[in-house]
């Protein structure tokens, strides 16, 4: 459920009409609901309860926005990081150090030593080379990182095969087969505090079953690590609960990714830990555009000119991926069109051959479920600048992001002496 809605035949955002954000800060533009966001952490939570006190870190690369994160904040939300820029985003939107579990396959020495410092809850160690590196850091500084050790438990998660971590030929975590002997060699290392495992075997999954047969590994690697002496006391199942894209598209809710996780890790005696992003985020934002033409060429169908383009969005380009797309003003009338950006690029294209609302150019819409991935991967391509953000809640709405102007891109290069 969210929170973008007709209110006598316009389209707002909680109750600002988005015609009002378009005025005021131009298009494109991101916004989010507040409303909806805090709905979905708390839907989450509550998806949970039955698994005592499991840690929740919202996965910051879904949405980094510091408005965004503080939100999230606020419900209790911890953070799940993979650089050292998104470490520094979660703790200056006031997450504590203790709640941020850091993730990814390439941290560098910079960017451990920089979360030692802050002292964050939880390494996920991705691989024996990493581990070693991070035991030297912090033993060297006479303290035990707190550290689970990422395992890839070689399942299909049948979703976009860009978006999937958890296959044996991909990049992420040890192999499940070579994560006993991993795991010992890291627990006697100095410097490392060993504390539990992890897995995230991809994004947008459209079926439980997947992750259900992942965990089932998991709960045998347990006993094992269990039944060698070692100390499991933290199990991070990561994230990827997919959500829908289109209207009417039926996807495991919460409440049963919750009843499944309660099955398949009962009796385990750990605390469970997740790292959600897209669930949270993802329909509490829309992409607000406007329509810079339609172009008719023979009887072919007619391309539809939108002011977002791939460097906004970069879903559709990437993995083929759909978004709802809505007018601001509806009218009843449909039409079919090719929904295109402005870039030089046949990738530039939302959608092809889509019925939607019928629109003229200069009129106002929006992509929806766009609050997961969308600003956090855009480009400044085509010197296009940083599309900007606003985040509402109520009546109330504020710029987040402010958009960045191609010049204040360039302003960042200059032309050495030596070519002049
Ligand atoms: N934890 C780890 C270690 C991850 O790599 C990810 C996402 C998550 C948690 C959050 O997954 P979520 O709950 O959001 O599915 N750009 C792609 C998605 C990439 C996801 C990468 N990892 C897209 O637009 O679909």
């Amino acid at each position: 459920m969210d929170h973008f809605h007709l209110i006598d035949g316009a389209l707002h955002a909680e109750q600002v009409p988005l015609e009002d954000i378009a005025r005021d800060v131009g298009t494109p533009v991101y916004v989010y609901s507040r409303t909806t966001l805090v709905r979905h952490a708390q839907v989450f939570r509550k998806a949970l309860s039955a698994l005592g006190d499991p840690h929740i870190a919202f996965a910051v690369k879904a949405n980094p926005n510091l408005a965004v994160l503080n939100v999230l904040q606020r419900e209790g939300y911890g953070a799940d990081v993979v650089s050292g820029g998104e470490l520094q985003r979660a703790l200056a939107a006031d997450i504590a150090p203790k709640d941020i579990v850091f993730s990814g396959v390439g941290k560098t020495g910079a960017e451990l030593d920089y979360a030692l410092d802050t002292g964050i809850g939880q390494f996920n160690i991705e691989s024996l080379e990493e581990g070693t590196e991070l035991a030297h850091l912090a033993d060297a500084r006479n303290i035990g990182a707190p550290a689970a050790l990422r395992v890839n438990p070689d399942v299909d998660a049948r979703t976009h095969a860009k978006i999937s971590t958890g296959k044996a030929e991909n990049k992420f975590g040890v192999a499940i087969s070579d994560a006993p002997a991993i795991y010992a060699r890291l627990t006697a290392m100095p410097g490392l505090e060993m504390r539990g495992i992890a897995m995230h075997i991809g994004s947008q999954m459209a079926s439980l079953e997947p992750l259900e047969a992942a965990i089932g590994k998991m709960g045998v690697l347990l006993g094992e690590l269990r039944a060698a002496g070692h100390t499991v006391t933290h199990v991070d199942l990561g994230g990827g609960l997919g959500v829908p894209y289109k209207a009417g598209e039926e996807l495991p809710s919460p409440t049963e990714y919750g009843a499944m996780i309660a099955r398949a890790t009962k009796g385990w005696n750990a605390r469970l830990m997740f790292e959600p992003g897209r669930v949270i985020a993802g329909n509490a934002g829309v992409l607000l555009t406007r329509v810079i033409r339609l172009k008719r060429s023979g009887n072919r169908t007619p391309f539809m000119i939108v002011d977002a383009a791939m460097n906004d969005l970069a879903r559709p380009a990437l993995y083929g991926a759909w978004h709802d797309f809505e007018a601001v003003h509806p009218n009843g009338e449909k039409m079919t069109v090719n929904i295109v950006g402005p870039i030089c690029e046949t990738g530039d294209t939302f959608a092809m051959g889509r019925e939607c609302d019928a629109l003229e150019a200069g009129d106002l819409a929006i992509f929806r479920t766009a609050g997961a991935y969308g600003a956090t991967m855009a480009s400044s391509y085509n010197s296009r600048g940083f599309v900007a953000e606003v985040l509402v809640d109520g009546d109330k709405w504020s710029v987040v992001a402010d958009r960045i102007s191609p010049e204040a891109i360039s302003a960042a290069e200059r032309v050495p002496d030596w070519l002049k």
